[in-house]
């Protein structure tokens, strides 16, 4: 069984933090109705979807997955880099708590769950503006039963904007932001669809950005499952398909 825990959109999503995307107004209103078209395409894959408290007070608090690495014997709480984003830790952790015992990265080190790529028993690590070297460590001394790896990247947030996972052994990613990671297989993005490595794999199928219609057919035409969703005014706000869950495993009862 597999939790995929969210939180509503904020009226003030408007005034989230952005580093690499220009500012543009979010018309809060339809983004909460493609948030709740993402959270009813997770339950249709299989997701029980379990909402956090709203927090309206804190414009990228929707984007739950920088708050916390869900592993499998643990829930490390990050600290995220951006100042505004602090305060969204607190309510994610009050929630993961019924599911795992939790572990915190403390000051000075920083880090987002979308700088984590967990791959089996390796978490790569993304060093990024937001995910310091400190963090690294101190992962590696809360996880000691992972391997943690630092990658570099360029040109966009989080290391999950440039490659994320589509199969146990595939990874789609952007060959201008990052290199390809040794074996495992590597499919491309369409090149002018820089952001489409966004992607969340659930069993069998592929969640991806609608926006990205030619990388949706490049997957396919490889005989992947894609489920376009629409996350448009999401993206505006610097966000991808998986930052707006946090997956928890839980043993089937
Ligand atoms: N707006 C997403 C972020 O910058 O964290």
């Amino acid at each position: 069984m597999r939790l995929a825990i969210t939180r509503p959109v904020s009226p003030a999503i408007g005034d989230c933090e952005l580093t690499f995307v220009e500012r543009q107004p979010i018309d809060a209103a339809r983004a909460t109705a493609q948030h709740d078209h993402y959270e009813r395409a997770l339950a249709r894959h299989g997701c029980t979807v379990v909402r956090i408290a709203a927090a309206p007070e804190l414009p990228d608090a929707v984007f739950v997955e920088d708050a916390a690495i869900v592993l499998d014997e643990i829930a490390v709480i990050t600290r995220p880099g951006a100042e505004s984003r602090q305060a969204e830790t607190a309510s994610v952790a009050a929630m993961l708590q019924n599911y795992r015992p939790l572990v915190h990265i403390q000051a000075p080190a920083t880090i987002d769950g979308g700088d984590v790529l967990r791959l089996d028993r390796t978490l790569y690590v993304g060093r990024s503006q937001r995910t310091n070297e400190a963090a690294l460590e101190q992962l590696q001394r809360l996880a000691p039963d992972y391997k943690v790896v630092a990658v570099y990247f360029r040109g966009c947030l989080h290391l999950k904007s440039a490659v994320t996972q589509i199969e146990k052994r595939t990874l789609l990613f952007n060959p201008d932001w990052i290199e390809a990671f040794k074996g495992f297989e590597m499919i491309a993005v369409d090149p002018t669809e820089p952001l489409a490595a966004n992607a969340l794999y659930l069993d069998g199928v592929i969640v991806l950005s609608a926006s990205h219609t030619r990388t949706r057919r490049r997957l396919e035409q490889r005989g992947y499952r894609v489920v376009p969703v629409d996350v448009s005014e999401l993206e505006k706000a610097e966000a991808g398909v998986t930052c707006c869950s946090l997956m928890v495993e839980r043993p089937n009862r």
